[in-house]
C-alpha cells in the first residue's frame, strides 16, 4: 500500500483555511499562507512579509493589518444589501456604520471611514473618548454619527454640536433618564436634536452574546418606555425629533432563524413608531452579523449558519414586508456591523521559541534503578504491551501511577525511582496512544490520552494582550503555521505564551465537530524560524487586550498593494517599550533610574559590585527601558533588530 505524500491541499483541509479564509487566506505553491487583500489583484505571501520585517529589524510578534481586506469587507456588505434591495424593490437606502468600540485604533477607524468608497460610512460611538476620537476625523458631509451607550450632559452637548460641523449626529436614548438631558442640552445650545430610541427586543439573538437582548438586557427601553418617551417629546412639541429606532441583538449571532425572529419584531415596532412619529427615517439593526471563525457554516458559537447575502435578504425582506403591509415609506436601514467588517483584516504572527516535546518511546523498557516490586511490575507491563491488552494495561498503569505517588509521599520511593516511574509511564501512555490509532473500536476511556500527550510550543506573544477573548470566553480563532505547509505537520501540540500564568496558553482550536484540544504543527528545528499565524483577530482583541505581566502592544504594520501588486509596508507602529508599560503602572523613568542608582551605589559601597560592572549594569538597564516588552528572540536566521533591539538603539544604529 503506497501512502500518498503530503501536499498543500492536505494542509488546507487540516487547518480548514478554505472555510474561515473566506477567499482572503489560502496556501500558495511554496507552502506558505498567501493573502489576497483585494479581489482580482495578486495574492501576497505572508511568510515573505514576515521575513522581510525580520530583515528590517522589526521583531515578532507582529500584528499585520491588511487595509485592503477592510475595504473588501465594507464593499461586500454594501453589495449584499444592494442585491437584497434590488430583489425586494426596496425604496430606502442602506448605510453601513462602524461601531468604533470594535477596534478604536486610529489607523483602523481611518481606514474604515474611507472604506465606504463613495457610499459613505457612518460611525457609531459608545463613550465620550470614542466620541472625541471620531469628532477629530469624521469629515464626511452629513456623515452619520450614532451616539449610543451611557451619556452625560457633556457627551450629549458635544454630540449635538457636531451637527454644526456638518455631521448628522443621532443621539440614541438607551436609558430613559437621557431623554430629559437631551432636551435640556438641545434647548441650551439651540440645536434641534435628532433622537434615536433603542428598543430591547423580546426575542433573543443566538450564540454567546444572546443575553444582549431579551428580558435582562443591560441596554434599551421597554416598549412602555418608548411610548412614554414619544408622549413626552410630543408634549414639548418635539415629536418630529424622533428619527431612528435602534436595537442590538448581541454580537456574533450564529443562527439566521434568530435574526429573522428579532427582525420581524423590530420591523413591527418600527411601523408602529412611524404611526406615532411619521418623522422617523432610520431603522438601525445594530451589530450581530457573524464571522465564521471555524469555517463550519454551522450555528456553533465560533461559526454562523448564514452568509452576508442571506443576512441582508432577511433584514431587507422583514422591513420591507412590514412597511408594505401598512403602506409606509421604507426606512434607511443602518447596520452597525463591526465584527464582520474588521475581524479578517488583522493577523498576529508569533515565533516559536522552544518546544517541550513528548519524546518517542523506546520499544523496550529501561532497566529500573532498583528492584522495587512496583517498578518491576511497570517494566513488565511495558514489555508485554500489545494491541490486544492495551486497554487493560492502560487501566493498570493508571492505578500504578496513583500508587507511585503514595509511595513517594510516604518516603518509600526515592526521587530517582519516582523519576523512572514517571518517565516509563509517559512512554507507556505514548505507546498505547500509538496502538490506539490502529484500533477499529477505541474504548472511550483511552480518549484522555490525546489530552495527556501533547507537545507544548512556546511562542513569543501574550494571550492576554493579543487574543483576550480566547482566555476570557474561550473564543476560538483560526491558528496555523504560515509556512512549511507542503510538509506534514506531525506533532500534536498546544501553544503557550510568555506570561507567567498557567492560563496563558491556547489549548482549544477550531474543528469541524466542535473544539479540538490540540493543533498539528511541524517539528521545531532550532536552526530555522517557525512562525504561527493567529487569524481573524481584527475585531475586539486589541482594545480588550491587557498588560498582564506588562507585555504591551505588539509591533503593528500596515500592508497595502502597490500599483504593480507588490506588498508595501505603508506604516509601522512600534510596540510599547518597557518604559511605556511601566509608566502605565506609575513608574516614571526618573524614579526607576534613581532607584537603580541607589541600589548600585550601595552594592559598590559594600563591594559586591565593581564600579565597571555598575556602569555596565546601568547601561543595560537604560537600554532595556527603551526596548520591546516581548523577547528579543535571536532569530536562527541571524537577522538583527535595529529599532527593537535596545542595544542597537543605544548605539544609535
Ligand atoms: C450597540 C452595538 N452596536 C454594534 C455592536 C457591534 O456588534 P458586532 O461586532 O457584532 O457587529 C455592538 C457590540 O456588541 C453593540 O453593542
Amino acid at each position: 500500500m503506497s501512502i500518498e505524500p503530503w501536499n498543500i491541499q492536505k494542509s488546507a483541509e487540516q487547518y480548514r483555511i478554505e472555510g474561515w479564509g473566506a477567499g482572503y487566506f489560502k496556501i500558495n505553491e511554496a507552502g506558505n499562507v498567501s493573502v489576497t487583500p483585494e479581489r482580482d489583484r495578486p495574492a501576497v505571501d505572508l511568510f515573505n512579509i514576515v521575513e522581510d520585517l525580520v530583515r528590517r529589524g522589526i521583531k515578532p510578534p507582529h500584528l499585520i493589518r491588511f487595509n485592503g481586506i477592510l475595504r473588501q469587507r465594507a464593499q461586500g456588505i454594501y453589495e449584499s444589501f444592494d442585491k437584497a434591495m434590488a430583489e425586494f424593490e426596496y425604496k430606502g437606502k442602506y448605510i453601513l456604520t462602524y461601531p468604533v468600540k470594535v477596534n478604536q485604533q486610529r489607523q483602523v477607524v481611518d481606514a474604515v471611514r474611507k472604506a465606504g468608497n463613495g457610499r459613505g460610512m457612518g460611525l457609531e460611538v459608545g463613550s465620550k473618548p470614542e466620541l472625541l476620537a471620531v469628532l477629530s476625523m469624521h469629515d464626511m458631509p452629513k456623515g452619520l454619527l450614532l451616539c449610543n451607550g451611557y451619556k452625560d450632559y457633556q457627551f450629549i452637548e458635544l454630540a449635538l454640536m457636531a451637527s454644526k460641523l456638518g455631521l448628522r449626529p443621532i443621539i440614541t436614548v438607551e436609558q430613559f433618564y437621557e431623554l430629559e438631558t437631551i432636551i435640556r442640552a438641545s434647548e441650551a445650545i439651540g440645536v434641534t436634536p435628532e433622537i434615536g430610541l433603542r428598543m430591547n427586543p423580546t426575542n433573543r439573538g443566538a450564540g454567546r452574546w444572546a443575553g444582549s437582548a431579551g428580558e435582562n438586557a443591560k441596554f434599551g427601553l421597554a416598549l412602555y418606555e418608548i411610548v412614554e418617551a414619544v408622549k413626552q417629546l410630543k408634549a414639548r412639541g418635539m415629536g418630529h425629533c424622533v428619527k431612528l429606532l435602534h436595537f442590538h441583538m448581541g454580537s456574533q449571532i450564529t443562527s439566521i432563524n434568530a435574526i429573522k425572529k428579532v427582525m420581524k419584531e423590530a420591523a413591527r415596532v418600527y411601523t408602529e413608531l412611524h404611526r406615532l412619529c411619521p418623522s422617523i427615517e432610520f431603522l438601525d439593526v445594530g451589530g450581530g452579523l457573524g464571522v465564521d471563525y471555524d469555517g463550519s457554516c454551522t450555528n456553533f458559537d465560533s461559526s454562523m449558519n448564514y452568509t452576508t447575502d442571506q443576512y441582508a435578504r432577511d433584514v431587507v425582506w422583514e422591513i420591507s414586508a412590514a412597511c408594505e403591509e401598512l403602506s409606509i415609506p421604507h426606512p434607511t436601514i443602518v447596520s452597525e456591523s463591526g465584527r464582520a467588517l474588521t475581524a479578517h483584516h488583522a493577523v498576529l504572527v508569533t515565533e516559536v521559541m522552544d518546544v517541550a516535546e513528548v519524546p518517542e518511546p523506546p520499544s523496550t523498557p529501561d532497566i529500573p534503578p532498583s528492584d522495587d516490586d512496583k517498578l518491576r511490575d511497570l517494566s513488565i507491563l511495558y514489555r508485554d504491551l500489545n494491541l490486544k491488552n492495551c486497554h487493560e494495561v492502560f487501566s493498570d498503569a493508571l492505578s500504578l501511577r496513583e500508587e507511585f505517588l503514595q509511595l513517594f509521599v510516604q518516603g518509600q520511593l526515592s526521587i530517582e525511582e519516582r523519576a523512572y516511574a514517571e518517565r516509563t509511564l509517559r512512554n507507556l501512555f505514548t505507546r498505547i496512544n500509538q496502538l490506539k490509532s490502529t484500533m477499529k473500536y477505541v474504548p472511550e476511556d483511552l480518549d484522555v490520552l490525546e489530552g495527556m500527550l501533547k507537545d507544548t510550543y512556546f511562542c513569543n506573544f501574550s494571550v492576554f494582550q493579543s487574543m483576550l477573548d480566547h482566555w476570557a470566553i474561550e473564543q476560538l480563532f483560526p491558528i496555523m503555521p504560515i509556512h512549511r505547509l507542503a510538509a506534514q505537520p506531525t506533532r500534536r501540540a498546544i501553544i503557550a505564551d510568555l506570561t507567567c500564568d498557567s492560563d496563558g496558553k491556547i489549548d482549544k482550536f477550531i474543528d469541524l465537530k466542535g473544539v479540538q484540544r490540540y493543533i498539528d504543527l511541524h517539528p521545531y528545528k532550532s536552526d530555522q524560524p517557525y512562525y504561527i499565524g493567529m487569524f481573524l483577530i481584527g475585531a475586539y482583541q486589541e482594545c480588550l487586550g491587557n498588560l498582564h505581566n506588562l507585555f504591551g502592544d505588539t509591533n503593528v504594520v500596515h500592508v497595502e498593494l502597490d500599483d504593480l501588486g507588490n506588498p508595501r509596508i505603508t506604516s509601522i507602529v512600534e510596540g510599547d517599550t518597557i518604559k511605556e508599560v511601566l509608566g502605565y503602572v506609575q513608574y516614571t523613568q526618573e524614579d526607576l533610574i534613581h532607584g537603580v542608582h541607589t541600589q548600585i551605589d550601595r552594592a559598590v559601597h559594600q563591594g559586591t559590585m565593581t564600579p565597571e560592572d555598575s556602569a555596565k549594569f546601568m547601561q543595560r538597564f537604560k537600554e532595556s527601558l527603551s526596548g520591546y516588552t516581548y523577547l528579543l528572540w535571536e532569530s536562527p536566521n541571524g537577522a538583527s533588530a535595529p529599532f527593537s533591539d535596545p542595544i542597537k538603539i543605544a548605539q544609535g544604529a
